[in-house]
């Protein structure tokens, strides 16, 4: 017994030698960026099992500088805190930093990092983004987005004025941005109450809570090969089930696509494949294969719900609270559209509601540290080193709360961007950064900006929207799965105003 104390007591001692050796040494082979002492192996424990992880990081920041490194358990991982370390990783040397590290349970969701989110930086990602890039653009021509919009906003509008008592928007809105992202994907309109719409909100809301609050095998990676745990089980059924959908769907295209008809995002790729194919272009076809295809598909499915969704439910929040602005919004929406639809026609005059627009992105920032990058060769930040393989985070809660770059942070304030007429800056503050910046920057950026623009302004042409009598508005956040921040659940009423 005591032998195996011994024994025991010399394993831990060498391997806390050993430990020891190796960061000495990494530490003089590399100029590490700084951060706080933390026990090894365990790490920055108050940081990462903290639900605001994007504020304690931000506060080190203070202390450390712009460029902060912590361990998550064993792992290292880098934080940039503010837009000049920010653009000189991702925008000056965009490739050192555009990779994904790899996660069992990303890879279950992404096949093993296929599709675009999670494939790390390859030629295959480059491809599948520049078509998806492309397919995407195909709903800006024409009046394709704002007809889409417009039919799909008028039924759940007609659904949120039968509400007589106080009301969640946020659940009408979950719905109308599925439908809305259905049709730009699947190209049908779906009934209101169609079963498979929200089977797919299910699905999405369950793998949102249960990947969110983190999963037990992305930190002990041999688990799941000696025990299957009941949530490992849940996660991998309902990714599954979700992903059997949008097989489906694709292959009822596959069958029915008419060369030359596109009729949504799943035809503009079987496009890009015909083309291909056309071409004789063998090392794009072996990357055009269904499996991938169908991830890409999932790809702007999800990225483009959540974010549309969390974006309007924020912007409800904001005009509820500010309500003079409110009025100002629907003044503008009023002299530049009248009685008409709101259509991409109107998006360049309605300068005050896009700036809105614009504050409910930097305020309502939900995404509030952006998702997982990672080096794919060693390279540098703000005079650091950071080694090949390492995760880097934007911090992009403190991008947005950058005293340097915004005057009283916490403020709603739609008037930065906006110049002494009144018109829209010709550019940004550079601390804005919702979508991201470099080669990973959001591919959706181009359609959301007009969608999300579109979906304001039709939804105060048609109604004032106030709290209930007497209910002040409630500046608690909820922090949800992966740390996403939104305003806690708030009940509105609605007033036809036409
Ligand atoms: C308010 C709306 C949106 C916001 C704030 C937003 C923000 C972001 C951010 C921060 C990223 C991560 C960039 C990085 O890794 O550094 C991202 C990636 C991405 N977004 Fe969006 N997004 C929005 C809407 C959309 C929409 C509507 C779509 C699709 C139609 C979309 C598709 C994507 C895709 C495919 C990626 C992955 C890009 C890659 O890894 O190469 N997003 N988005």
């Amino acid at each position: 017994m005591i032998n195996i104390s011994l024994d025991m007591q010399t394993v831990l001692a060498g391997v806390g030698m050993g430990l020891l050796v190796y960061y000495v040494i990494k530490r003089m082979r590399y100029r590490l960026p700084p951060g706080p002492w933390c026990i090894p192996l365990i790490g920055h424990y108050k940081v990462y099992s903290s639900v605001a992880k994007h504020r304690k990081i931000a506060e080190l920041s203070k202390v450390y500088g712009p460029v902060v490194r912590l361990s998550f358990g064993p792992v290292p991982m880098v934080f940039l805190n503010d837009v000049e370390v920010v653009l000189e990783a991702m925008v000056k040397k965009k490739a050192d930093f555009s990779g994904r590290p790899h996660s069992p349970s990303g890879d279950m969701f992404s096949g093993g990092g296929k599709g675009i989110f999670l494939s790390t930086y390859s030629p295959t990602w480059r491809y599948h983004r520049k078509i998806a890039g492309k397919a995407i653009r195909h709903y800006l021509q024409g009046d394709l987005l704002e007809n889409m919009i417009q039919n799909n906003m008028n039924k759940f509008l007609d659904k949120m004025a039968e509400e007589k008592d106080p009301f969640i928007i946020r659940n009408h809105l979950d719905l109308m941005i599925f439908h809305q992202l259905y049709t730009i994907c699947f190209g049908e309109k779906p009934a209101i109450n169609d079963p498979e719409v929200k089977t797919l909100l299910e699905l999405n809301e369950a793998l949102f809570t249960d990947f969110g609050a983190g999963v037990l095998e992305d930190v002990v990676p041999y688990l799941k090969d000696v025990y299957t745990t009941a949530k490992w089980k849940k996660l991998s059924s309902n990714t599954d089930q979700l992903l059997d959908i949008i097989r489906a769907k694709f292959k009822q295209h596959v069958d029915t696509f008419e060369p030359g008809i596109n009729r949504d995002f799943i035809d503009s790729l079987l496009i890009a494949r015909q083309e291909a194919e056309k071409e004789g272009d063998e090392a794009a076809l072996e990357i055009l294969d269904d499996t991938r295809l169908v991830l890409t598909i999932s790809d702007i499915f999800f990225a483009g719900v959540d974010t549309t969704r969390f974006t309007m439910d924020w912007f409800v929040y904001f005009m509820t609270k500010h309500p003079e602005i409110q009025s100002k919004c629907q003044e503008e929406i009023d002299r530049v559209v009248g009685s008409e639809c709101p259509s991409m026609k109107h998006r360049d005059t309605l300068h005050f509601t896009e700036a809105c627009m614009f504050e409910t992105m930097r305020l309502g920032n939900f995404i509030v540290m952006g998702f997982p990058h990672m080096t794919i060769c060693n390279s540098q930040v703000g005079g650091y080193d950071i080694p090949k393989g390492t995760t880097v985070f934007i911090n992009f809660w403190a991008l947005h709360h950058d005293p340097k770059y915004w005057r009283e942070p916490e403020k709603f304030d739609p008037y930065r961007y906006l110049d002494e007429n009144g018109k829209s800056k010709t550019t940004k503050p550079d601390s804005w950064l919702p979508f991201s910046a470099g080669s990973r920057v959001c591919l959706g950026e181009t359609v959301a900006k007009p969608e999300i623009l579109l979906m304001c302004a039709n939804l105060l042409q048609r109604f004032d929207i106030r709290l209930p009598d007497g209910v002040k508005p409630n500046p608690e956040i909820k922090i949800t799965g992966f740390g996403i921040e939104l305003p806690s659940d708030y009940k509105i009423v609605v007033k036809e105003r036409i």
